[in-house]
């Protein structure tokens, strides 16, 4: 087996997995103000930022070949009901007006959630202490016009209620845009790694936590039912989130459905990476590269992760 390990010319013939910037897409937090840009503590090296900056940060996303951005909202002011997600005035629709008048060549998704908008950090909105499924429906297919209105090329559902996409893609074709696709987060699990993340938007439960709507870590059958109920109901693209811990999960899944995939390389699987390499525990170069070519050669199509810019780079 050595004979075409000699050397890196061997080793570049036969390589059976490569990155390629154009698959990679980039999470950014936008919030109110101007020239701002907050430090997220446990995700060193990113950011919240106004949307002054989040467009030069999209200028340096599309200089460097990625294929796109996706947006979250950090919002002035959160409500019971997350007004601030399907607000035309919202903070992702106004950040996307500014991104899409400066920049051509990137695909701007949205995260459709109400959690970074509801005082209580829930995905849905609440009766009688619970999360109720079907009123939340309405307000995410709201959100998701709403950013495709102000000029979204893809939305993406996070929020893990059962109908969403179905809902979502009727709102999108009733008003005329059966031409947008929907990037659905399907297999996406109540996960520890998403800790930094709610740092960073504020968006921690009041009460509880997400497992009555996020699906459960030891479930792995349970996943490709989600992925098959999101495909059904219209998703072009299932995504599977967290990344690293669910390679498995990314396996079955390829092996399942010939949609494209999208894996989500989240807050915490940075946050652990950044820690490390802090420590000069692990090469930092060489632990995102390997961990990005590890859930490509799983089966993802897609990834989402912070590390989008310098991969890019790296991988040119
Ligand atoms: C919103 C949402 C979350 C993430 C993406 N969309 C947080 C959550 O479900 O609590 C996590 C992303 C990350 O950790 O990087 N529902």
């Amino acid at each position: 087996m050595r004979r075409l390990r000699r050397n890196e010319k061997f080793r570049a013939m036969v390589r059976e997995t490569r990155l390629d910037a154009g698959a990679f897409i980039y999470p950014m937090f936008v919030c109110p103000g101007a020239g701002v840009r907050n430090d997220i503590s446990s995700m060193p090296g990113q950011f919240s930022m106004s949307v002054d900056n989040a467009v030069s940060l999209a200028q340096i996303a599309e200089r460097v070949g990625v294929g796109g951005i996706m947006l979250f909202g950090i919002p002035e002011e959160k409500d019971e009901v997350g007004s601030g997600a399907y607000a035309d005035d919202g903070i992702v629709q106004e950040a996307l007006r500014a991104i899409r008048e400066n920049v051509r060549d990137l695909i701007l998704v949205t995260d459709v959630c109400l959690c970074e908008y509801t005082s209580h950090g829930h995905c849905g909105v609440i009766k009688n202490g619970d999360v109720e499924n079907d009123p939340t429906l309405e307000l995410l297919a709201k959100a998701a016009l709403s950013h495709v209105r102000a000029g979204a090329d893809m939305v993406a559902p996070s929020d893990m209620m059962d109908g969403r996409v179905g809902a979502i893609r009727s709102g999108l074709d009733t008003a005329g845009f059966t031409d947008i696709p929907i990037m659905s987060y399907a297999a996406k699990y109540a996960s520890a790694f998403y800790g930094p993340f709610r740092e960073a938007a504020g968006s921690t439960p009041q009460f509880g936590d997400r497992r009555s709507y996020q699906m459960d870590p030891p479930n792995a059958r349970e996943a490709l039912r989600e992925i098959e109920l999101d495909l059904a109901e219209g998703a072009d693209i299932v995504m599977i989130k967290p990344a690293m811990a669910y390679l498995d999960i990314i396996a079955r899944a390829r092996e399942a459905f010939q949609a494209p995939i999208a894996a989500y390389q989240v807050s915490g699987e940075y946050a652990m990476i950044e820690a490390a390499a802090a420590n000069g525990w692990l090469d930092r170069e060489r632990t995102i590269l390997e961990t990005a070519t590890a859930i490509k050669r799983a089966g993802a199509d897609i990834l989402i992760t912070y590390y989008a810019l310098q991969l890019a780079e790296m991988v040119k």
